[in-house]
Protein backbone atom coordinates (compact mmCIF):
# COMPACT_ATOMS: atom_id res chain seq x y z
CA UNK A 1 0.00 0.00 0.00
CA UNK A 2 1.44 3.36 -1.13
CA UNK A 3 0.36 6.65 0.64
CA UNK A 4 0.19 9.94 -0.72
CA UNK A 5 -0.43 13.40 1.35
CA UNK A 6 -3.11 15.50 -0.05
CA UNK A 7 -3.44 19.05 0.64
CA UNK A 8 -6.26 21.47 -0.10
CA UNK A 9 -6.00 24.96 -0.22
CA UNK A 10 -9.01 27.37 -0.37
CA UNK A 11 -9.87 31.12 0.80
CA UNK A 12 -11.08 29.98 4.38
CA UNK A 13 -9.11 26.90 4.71
CA UNK A 14 -6.23 24.51 4.21
CA UNK A 15 -6.96 20.83 4.54
CA UNK A 16 -4.48 18.01 4.58
CA UNK A 17 -5.09 14.24 4.81
CA UNK A 18 -2.88 11.23 4.19
CA UNK A 19 -4.75 8.86 1.12
CA UNK A 20 -4.21 5.64 -0.11
CA UNK A 21 -4.34 3.98 -3.12
CA UNK A 22 -8.21 3.78 -2.99
CA UNK A 23 -9.06 7.30 -2.43
CA UNK A 24 -9.46 6.38 1.54
CA UNK A 25 -8.47 8.97 3.94
CA UNK A 26 -6.38 7.54 6.59
CA UNK A 27 -5.90 10.74 8.61
CA UNK A 28 -6.61 14.36 8.16
CA UNK A 29 -5.38 17.76 9.77
CA UNK A 30 -6.37 21.41 9.05
CA UNK A 31 -5.56 25.20 9.48
CA UNK A 32 -7.36 28.27 8.44
CA UNK A 33 -5.95 30.15 5.83
CA UNK A 34 -4.44 34.00 6.01
CA UNK A 35 -5.93 34.41 3.28
CA UNK A 36 -4.34 38.04 2.47
CA UNK A 37 -0.77 36.56 3.51
CA UNK A 38 0.71 34.54 0.64
CA UNK A 39 3.97 33.72 2.84
CA UNK A 40 1.50 33.04 5.69
CA UNK A 41 -0.32 30.35 3.15
CA UNK A 42 2.85 29.18 1.99
CA UNK A 43 4.10 28.37 5.84
CA UNK A 44 0.29 26.77 6.59
CA UNK A 45 0.52 24.66 3.79
CA UNK A 46 3.99 23.41 4.51
CA UNK A 47 3.31 23.19 8.52
CA UNK A 48 -0.64 20.59 7.36
CA UNK A 49 1.93 18.73 5.10
CA UNK A 50 4.80 18.19 7.95
CA UNK A 51 2.42 16.97 10.07
CA UNK A 52 1.25 14.45 8.40
CA UNK A 53 4.33 13.20 6.64
CA UNK A 54 5.79 13.12 10.38
CA UNK A 55 2.29 10.80 11.58
CA UNK A 56 3.12 8.44 8.49
CA UNK A 57 6.60 8.65 7.23
CA UNK A 58 5.84 5.94 4.73
CA UNK A 59 4.07 8.95 2.81
CA UNK A 60 5.81 9.06 -0.13
CA UNK A 61 4.92 12.12 -2.20
CA UNK A 62 2.12 15.38 -1.52
CA UNK A 63 -0.28 16.68 -3.75
CA UNK A 64 -1.38 20.22 -3.67
CA UNK A 65 -4.86 21.65 -4.81
CA UNK A 66 -4.88 25.35 -4.71
CA UNK A 67 -7.76 27.60 -5.51
CA UNK A 68 -5.28 29.59 -7.80
CA UNK A 69 -3.84 29.80 -11.67
CA UNK A 70 -1.04 27.41 -11.89
CA UNK A 71 1.65 27.83 -14.86
CA UNK A 72 2.29 24.57 -17.65
CA UNK A 73 4.98 23.40 -15.39
CA UNK A 74 2.89 22.89 -12.32
CA UNK A 75 5.30 24.60 -10.18
CA UNK A 76 4.60 28.42 -9.35
CA UNK A 77 1.46 29.87 -8.55
CA UNK A 78 0.48 32.99 -11.12
CA UNK A 79 -2.74 34.31 -9.84
CA UNK A 80 -5.61 33.85 -8.05
CA UNK A 81 -8.77 36.00 -8.20
CA UNK A 82 -9.54 35.40 -4.94
CA UNK A 83 -6.11 35.36 -2.89
CA UNK A 84 -3.66 37.52 -2.38
CA UNK A 85 -1.12 35.10 -4.02
CA UNK A 86 1.07 36.32 -7.36
CA UNK A 87 3.95 34.46 -8.73
CA UNK A 88 4.94 32.39 -5.75
CA UNK A 89 7.21 28.90 -6.60
CA UNK A 90 5.09 27.43 -4.03
CA UNK A 91 5.86 23.30 -5.68
CA UNK A 92 9.71 23.67 -4.58
CA UNK A 93 9.09 25.31 -1.48
CA UNK A 94 7.16 22.98 -0.20
CA UNK A 95 9.14 19.63 -1.56
CA UNK A 96 11.97 21.20 0.19
CA UNK A 97 10.70 22.32 2.85
CA UNK A 98 9.19 18.61 3.75
CA UNK A 99 11.29 16.85 2.18
CA UNK A 100 9.09 15.29 -0.21
CA UNK A 101 8.65 15.28 -4.13
CA UNK A 102 5.57 17.41 -4.65
CA UNK A 103 2.94 18.20 -7.37
CA UNK A 104 1.01 21.42 -7.78
CA UNK A 105 -2.28 21.76 -9.34
CA UNK A 106 -5.67 23.71 -9.35
CA UNK A 107 -8.15 23.15 -6.74
CA UNK A 108 -10.59 22.49 -9.22
CA UNK A 109 -8.66 20.25 -11.20
CA UNK A 110 -7.65 18.07 -8.42
CA UNK A 111 -11.39 17.90 -7.04
CA UNK A 112 -12.69 16.67 -11.13
CA UNK A 113 -10.00 14.24 -10.73
CA UNK A 114 -11.04 12.98 -7.18
CA UNK A 115 -14.49 12.04 -8.93
CA UNK A 116 -12.77 11.09 -12.21
CA UNK A 117 -11.18 8.20 -10.35
CA UNK A 118 -13.00 7.50 -6.79
CA UNK A 119 -17.02 9.43 -7.35
CA UNK A 120 -19.80 9.75 -9.61
CA UNK A 121 -17.65 9.67 -13.07
CA UNK A 122 -15.46 6.76 -12.06
CA UNK A 123 -17.10 4.94 -14.82
CA UNK A 124 -16.46 7.73 -17.55
CA UNK A 125 -13.48 8.20 -19.90
CA UNK A 126 -14.03 11.72 -20.25
CA UNK A 127 -16.23 14.60 -17.94
CA UNK A 128 -16.02 18.22 -17.23
CA UNK A 129 -16.89 19.53 -13.19
CA UNK A 130 -17.59 22.94 -12.09
CA UNK A 131 -17.17 23.42 -8.60
CA UNK A 132 -19.20 26.00 -7.06
CA UNK A 133 -17.94 27.31 -3.78
CA UNK A 134 -16.96 30.94 -2.58
CA UNK A 135 -15.52 30.90 -6.39
CA UNK A 136 -15.90 28.94 -9.59
CA UNK A 137 -13.87 26.60 -11.04
CA UNK A 138 -13.34 23.73 -13.63
CA UNK A 139 -11.99 20.54 -14.25
CA UNK A 140 -11.36 19.05 -17.35
CA UNK A 141 -10.90 15.19 -18.17
CA UNK A 142 -10.46 13.79 -21.70
CA UNK A 143 -10.04 10.36 -22.75
CA UNK A 144 -8.74 9.88 -19.43
CA UNK A 145 -6.23 12.87 -18.85
CA UNK A 146 -6.74 15.54 -16.75
CA UNK A 147 -6.53 18.50 -19.61
CA UNK A 148 -4.34 21.36 -18.44
CA UNK A 149 -3.91 22.98 -21.61
CA UNK A 150 -0.95 24.69 -23.32
CA UNK A 151 0.05 27.20 -20.21
CA UNK A 152 -1.30 25.52 -17.54
CA UNK A 153 -4.66 27.59 -17.34
CA UNK A 154 -7.44 25.30 -18.91
CA UNK A 155 -10.25 25.00 -17.11
CA UNK A 156 -10.72 28.25 -15.36
CA UNK A 157 -14.83 27.89 -16.14
CA UNK A 158 -15.64 30.21 -13.91
CA UNK A 159 -14.49 32.81 -15.86
CA UNK A 160 -15.97 32.65 -18.85
CA UNK A 161 -18.25 35.30 -19.83
CA UNK A 162 -22.37 35.15 -18.28
CA UNK A 163 -23.28 38.25 -19.00
CA UNK A 164 -21.98 41.24 -21.09
CA UNK A 165 -20.50 44.04 -18.85
CA UNK A 166 -21.77 42.20 -16.01
CA UNK A 167 -21.03 42.40 -12.46
CA UNK A 168 -17.16 42.86 -11.92
CA UNK A 169 -14.89 39.76 -11.05
CA UNK A 170 -12.10 39.75 -9.25
CA UNK A 171 -10.15 38.40 -12.08
CA UNK A 172 -10.67 41.69 -13.93
CA UNK A 173 -13.14 40.60 -16.18
CA UNK A 174 -16.68 41.98 -15.87
CA UNK A 175 -19.61 39.08 -16.09
CA UNK A 176 -17.78 36.10 -15.52
CA UNK A 177 -20.03 33.12 -14.65
CA UNK A 178 -18.26 33.03 -10.93
CA UNK A 179 -20.25 36.20 -10.12
CA UNK A 180 -23.57 34.96 -11.23
CA UNK A 181 -23.12 30.57 -9.93
CA UNK A 182 -20.69 30.94 -6.93
CA UNK A 183 -21.73 30.87 -3.64
CA UNK A 184 -20.98 34.50 -3.64
CA UNK A 185 -23.46 35.13 -6.09
CA UNK A 186 -25.98 32.95 -4.27
CA UNK A 187 -25.36 35.70 -1.35
CA UNK A 188 -25.76 38.88 -3.36
CA UNK A 189 -29.13 37.61 -4.98
CA UNK A 190 -30.40 36.61 -1.61
CA UNK A 191 -29.66 40.17 0.16
CA UNK A 192 -30.74 42.19 -2.89
CA UNK A 193 -34.05 39.78 -2.70
CA UNK A 194 -34.54 40.50 0.98
CA UNK A 195 -34.03 44.20 0.62
CA UNK A 196 -36.70 44.80 -2.68
CA UNK A 197 -39.14 42.29 -1.49
CA UNK A 198 -38.82 41.67 2.39
CA UNK A 199 -42.20 40.07 2.66
CA UNK A 200 -41.11 37.13 0.27
CA UNK A 201 -37.90 37.03 2.76
CA UNK A 202 -39.44 36.81 5.42
CA UNK A 203 -37.65 33.00 7.55
CA UNK A 204 -34.33 34.61 5.87
CA UNK A 205 -34.32 38.26 7.80
CA UNK A 206 -35.53 36.29 10.72
CA UNK A 207 -32.33 34.24 10.51
CA UNK A 208 -30.55 36.98 9.66
CA UNK A 209 -31.61 39.04 12.64
CA UNK A 210 -33.58 41.41 10.51
CA UNK A 211 -30.63 42.61 8.50
CA UNK A 212 -30.73 41.82 4.61
CA UNK A 213 -27.10 42.52 4.60
CA UNK A 214 -26.01 40.11 7.07
CA UNK A 215 -27.42 37.13 5.09
CA UNK A 216 -25.38 34.26 4.65
CA UNK A 217 -24.83 31.17 2.91
CA UNK A 218 -26.00 28.64 5.19
CA UNK A 219 -29.30 31.04 6.15
CA UNK A 220 -29.80 30.73 2.62
CA UNK A 221 -29.72 27.41 2.27
CA UNK A 222 -31.57 27.04 5.38
CA UNK A 223 -34.64 29.55 4.81
CA UNK A 224 -35.00 27.86 1.50
CA UNK A 225 -35.45 24.04 2.83
CA UNK A 226 -37.63 26.16 4.95
CA UNK A 227 -39.64 27.31 1.75
CA UNK A 228 -38.64 31.16 2.00
CA UNK A 229 -39.20 32.79 -1.60
CA UNK A 230 -36.32 34.91 -2.13
CA UNK A 231 -34.05 32.09 -0.46
CA UNK A 232 -35.37 29.75 -3.11
CA UNK A 233 -35.35 32.08 -6.19
CA UNK A 234 -31.14 33.09 -5.18
CA UNK A 235 -30.86 28.77 -6.11
CA UNK A 236 -33.16 29.34 -8.86
CA UNK A 237 -30.69 32.24 -10.24
CA UNK A 238 -27.79 30.65 -9.18
CA UNK A 239 -28.69 26.94 -10.65
CA UNK A 240 -30.18 29.08 -13.91
CA UNK A 241 -26.67 30.77 -15.09
CA UNK A 242 -25.32 27.06 -14.14
CA UNK A 243 -27.43 25.44 -16.27
CA UNK A 244 -26.55 27.60 -19.27
CA UNK A 245 -22.99 27.27 -18.61
CA UNK A 246 -23.46 23.12 -18.45
CA UNK A 247 -25.12 23.70 -21.71
CA UNK A 248 -22.22 25.26 -23.32
CA UNK A 249 -19.89 22.96 -22.30
CA UNK A 250 -22.05 20.01 -23.37
CA UNK A 251 -21.81 21.55 -26.88
CA UNK A 252 -17.97 22.58 -26.10
CA UNK A 253 -16.37 18.73 -24.71
CA UNK A 254 -19.17 16.36 -25.62
CA UNK A 255 -18.35 14.90 -22.46
CA UNK A 256 -19.32 11.46 -21.02
CA UNK A 257 -21.05 12.99 -17.90
CA UNK A 258 -21.01 16.88 -16.31
CA UNK A 259 -20.17 17.33 -12.48
CA UNK A 260 -21.63 19.93 -10.44
CA UNK A 261 -19.24 19.60 -7.21
CA UNK A 262 -17.99 22.27 -4.50
CA UNK A 263 -19.58 23.34 -1.26
CA UNK A 264 -22.88 24.76 -2.78
CA UNK A 265 -23.84 21.10 -3.77
CA UNK A 266 -24.70 20.31 0.04
CA UNK A 267 -28.02 22.12 -0.80
CA UNK A 268 -28.96 19.09 -3.08
CA UNK A 269 -32.23 19.68 -4.96
CA UNK A 270 -32.54 23.41 -3.89
CA UNK A 271 -29.30 23.91 -6.83
CA UNK A 272 -29.69 20.68 -8.85
CA UNK A 273 -33.08 20.72 -9.57
CA UNK A 274 -32.64 24.54 -11.28
CA UNK A 275 -29.58 23.55 -13.20
CA UNK A 276 -30.79 20.17 -14.64
CA UNK A 277 -34.16 21.98 -15.67
CA UNK A 278 -31.90 24.84 -17.42
CA UNK A 279 -29.63 22.59 -18.46
CA UNK A 280 -32.24 20.81 -20.56
CA UNK A 281 -34.03 23.72 -21.79
CA UNK A 282 -30.96 24.98 -23.16
CA UNK A 283 -30.25 22.24 -24.86
CA UNK A 284 -32.88 22.48 -27.90
CA UNK A 285 -31.62 19.79 -30.04
CA UNK A 286 -31.65 17.26 -27.28
CA UNK A 287 -33.48 14.22 -28.54
CA UNK A 288 -31.95 13.95 -31.76
CA UNK A 289 -28.51 12.90 -29.85
CA UNK A 290 -27.62 11.91 -26.78
CA UNK A 291 -26.30 14.47 -24.56
CA UNK A 292 -24.07 14.12 -21.33
CA UNK A 293 -25.73 13.18 -18.41
CA UNK A 294 -25.69 15.91 -15.55
CA UNK A 295 -24.96 14.63 -12.21
CA UNK A 296 -23.72 16.12 -8.44
CA UNK A 297 -20.20 15.26 -6.93
CA UNK A 298 -20.04 12.37 -4.81
CA UNK A 299 -16.79 12.48 -2.98
CA UNK A 300 -18.06 15.74 -1.19
CA UNK A 301 -15.83 18.15 0.64
CA UNK A 302 -12.42 15.32 0.83
CA UNK A 303 -12.84 15.55 -3.28
CA UNK A 304 -9.98 18.53 -2.82
CA UNK A 305 -7.77 16.16 -0.52
CA UNK A 306 -8.44 13.16 -2.37
CA UNK A 307 -7.51 13.77 -5.96
CA UNK A 308 -4.50 15.83 -5.11
CA UNK A 309 -2.96 13.03 -3.22
CA UNK A 310 -4.09 10.45 -6.06
CA UNK A 311 -2.39 12.85 -8.85
CA UNK A 312 0.84 13.07 -6.09
CA UNK A 313 1.43 9.42 -6.95
CA UNK A 314 1.30 9.62 -10.44
CA UNK A 315 4.52 10.09 -12.50
C1 LIG B 1 -10.20 30.58 -9.63
C2 LIG B 1 -9.90 29.14 -9.90
C3 LIG B 1 -10.39 28.26 -8.78
C4 LIG B 1 -11.82 28.59 -8.40
C5 LIG B 1 -12.34 27.78 -7.24
C6 LIG B 1 -11.64 30.75 -9.23
O1 LIG B 1 -11.88 32.09 -8.94
O2 LIG B 1 -9.94 31.34 -10.79
O3 LIG B 1 -8.52 28.96 -10.13
O4 LIG B 1 -10.29 26.92 -9.18
O5 LIG B 1 -11.95 29.95 -8.11
O6 LIG B 1 -11.56 27.94 -6.10
NA1 LIG C 1 -9.45 24.36 -13.04
ZN1 LIG D 1 -13.66 36.32 -13.63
Amino acid sequence: MTLTIGVDVGGTKVAGGVVDEHGTVLASNRRDTPADDPAGTRDTIVEVAAELAVAHPEATAIGIGAAAWIDAAGSTVLFAPNLAWRDEPLRDYVSKAVGLPTVLENDANVAAWAEFRFGVARHADSMVMITVGTGIGGGIVLDGKLWRGANGIAAELGHIQSVPDGHPCGCGRLGCLEQYASGNALVRFARAGARQEPERAAQLLELAGGDALAITGRQITEAARAGDGVACDAFGQIGYWLGVAMADLAQSFDPEILVVGGGVVDAGDLLMTPTLTTYHDQLKQRGRFPVAELHAAETGNTAGVVGAADLARRP
